[in-house]
Formats: structure tokens, sequence, C-alpha cells
């Protein structure tokens, strides 16, 4: 597969037809790009919608949200789920006014040494607010890419991932100004069209990129294995 035309089909493609209108999408403060990372971890965007806008407008910044009681972000958290995550949130506001002067870091392997933020979400902050070079990978990315790969490695095991993270890293596009639409376009493809039953692949912008697709073995990716 030709690597750079990858990149450049997916920017294409998601500045053109990817999702535009969410509210987290046209901000840079990383505060805001954090929260909204968090929130969509475990539940979906129709749901975030409404909690996201309360929690901004109660806590407008990181230092405001350091500075609420914890009960009081449990239960403005209340029926997002996985309250290790709220927990973790305020631990993250915290940690950010104490030890970064109340400014995120704009690394991501920085970012990633905080609480409740992972690589993929690290990476997700840092090239969304900061144009870092830097891949994410979450599930709805492993499927797309072990489609375009026809990967046969099982994308529930440690060395699969592994390869799984480099070759993220390769696809990435050349140009750091691209890093928003790149990772918000293997986002957007991953939860609209690459589904997991029944890609479109007609609409697809890598559907000639596409290894499985070439070989109409769509549904035989990604392989995971049941244990
Ligand atoms: N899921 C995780 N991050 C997301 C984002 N930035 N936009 C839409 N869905 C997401």
């Amino acid at each position: 597969a030709a690597l750079p035309r990858i990149a450049d089909d997916l920017v294409r493609w998601q500045r053109a037809q990817g999702r535009h209108g969410l509210p987290w999408q046209h901000t840079r403060d990383p505060y805001r790009v954090w929260l909204s990372e968090v929130m969509l971890q475990q539940t979906q965007v129709t749901t975030v919608l409404g909690y996201y806008a309360r929690f901004l407008e109660r806590w407008p910044d990181v230092a405001a949200l350091a500075a609420a009681p914890l009960d009081e972000v449990l239960g403005q958290w209340s029926g997002l789920g996985y309250y290790s995550r709220a927990r973790n949130l305020h631990r993250c506001a915290q940690a950010v006014v104490a030890d970064h002067g109340g400014r995120f870091p704009q690394r991501a392997e920085r970012l990633a040494t905080l609480p409740g933020i992972g690589p993929s979400t690290a990476a997700a902050i840092a090239s969304f607010c900061f144009d870092e070079r830097v891949a994410i990978l979450d599930g709805n990315v492993k499927r797309v890419l072990a489609r375009v790969l026809a990967f046969d490695g099982d994308i529930g095991q440690g060395g699969p991932t592994r390869t799984l993270w480099r070759i993220a890293g390769q696809l990435l596009p050349e140009a750091p100004s691209d890093m928003p639409a790149w990772t918000q376009g293997v986002m957007d493809l991953g939860a609209t069209v690459c589904t997991p039953r029944k890609p479109q692949c007609g609409v697809c912008p890598l559907t000639t990129h596409c290894a499985a697709r070439a070989a109409g073995r769509q549904a035989n990716f990604p392989v995971k294995e049941k244990r």
C-alpha cells in the first residue's frame, strides 16, 4: 500500500465528509479536548453531549475543576458510568494545577503520565491541540487498520497490538497541520463507515488501499480470538 496516500486520502475525506459539528471539535483548549476524550472513552457521543456542556458550564477551566469537591464531580458524572474515570478526572485536574502550573503538558508522552490519560487519549489531545505527529489506537482504529492491512494478528493480544501501534505511527500525515484532521478522520471512519458489521466500503475513502476489501474478506478482520 502507498502509505502517504492513505494519510492524504483520509485527511481530505475528513475535511469534506467527516463530522464537524461536535462541540469539542472547535477548540484547541486542551482542557476541553481532554474532558471530551475522557467522557468519550466508554460513552457514546449522543450521551456525552449534555454532560460535556454541564461540566463546562460548572467548571470552565482546569483550576475550577481541581478546586471542586470530589463528591460534586461524582454527582455531575452520575449516569455516565465507569466512575473511576470521574475520580481520575479530578485527580488529573489537581495534578495539572499542582505539578504543571495549571497548564496541560503539550507532548503526548507527558500527558500520558497524568491520571486517567492512557497513550491513545494522550495522543488524541496532543494531535488535536498541538499538532503533534503521534498515533492514536483505540478499538475503532484497530479495526480500520486490521482491515486496510488484512492484518491477521489477534488484536486482543499484546504482540499484535504493538505491531499495530508501530504501523499507526507509520501512517501519519507528514504535515503536522494535518494531524487534527487525521486523528478525527480515523476515529470518524471507524465510527461511521468501517463499522464492525456491514462496513460501508462503497463510500470509504480508503477502499482502493484496503487489502481486506480487495480480497472480499472485510468480515474476517479484525481477528479477535475468544478467551
Ligand atoms: N471518540 C473518542 N474521541 C472522539 C472524538 N474526538 N470525536 C468523536 N468520537 C470520539
